[in-house]
């Protein structure tokens, strides 16, 4: 057997302060998102804004479900509705906000493995990566210039 190794990169912002000014707006209009979550059951509100090349902005949160694998991810919940009302556009960065609802937290949420493919499924669709950034609600804000960089050995159509 020979043994492969994958490596990855991130960026690390100590603080919001240190982050471009048009990321900070994004994330700004995440944690906005993140104030209108329906999440009764984990008390855990995570918010999602994409920046569109048609210069639109599309947030969304988690909803959630007393079935609860009804529910739906902040990620996702703005994803879809991107890709619903602007099929043909792409998507230049997502910016994600969450924490719990009972404290400050200062983790960077980072989005969850069924979001990761989500997000898949569209970088490739539009042939031009994603950046992505995510934070608590206070602390340190984590950059990927890349799905990719978040989610190698990725299953997609290619296998199909
Ligand atoms: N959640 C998100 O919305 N995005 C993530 O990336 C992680 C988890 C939601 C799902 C559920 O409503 C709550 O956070 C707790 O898992």
């Amino acid at each position: 057997m020979k043994e492969i190794t994958i490596e990855t990169k991130i960026g690390v912002f100590e603080s919001m302060a240190l982050v471009p000014e048009p990321v900070k707006k994004l994330l700004e209009a995440a944690k906005v998102a993140r104030g209108k979550a329906y999440a009764p059951y984990s008390n855990f509100a995570v918010g999602a804004a994409l920046l569109l090349d048609n210069g639109e902005v599309i947030t969304g949160n988690n909803q959630e479900n007393a079935s609860y694998p009804s529910g739906l991810c902040a990620e996702r919940t703005a994803l879809y509705y991107a890709g619903a009302t602007y099929p043909k556009a792409k998507i230049v960065r997502l910016a994600i906000v969450g924490g719990t609802m009972h404290g400050e937290t200062s983790t960077p949420v980072a989005p969850c493995g069924a979001c990761r493919q989500a997000i898949a499924e569209y970088e490739i669709k539009q042939e031009t990566p994603i950046e992505i950034y995510f934070t608590g609600v206070i602390g340190k804000v984590i950059k990927s210039n890349s799905l990719s960089n978040l989610l190698p050995l990725i299953f997609d159509k290619s296998q199909l």
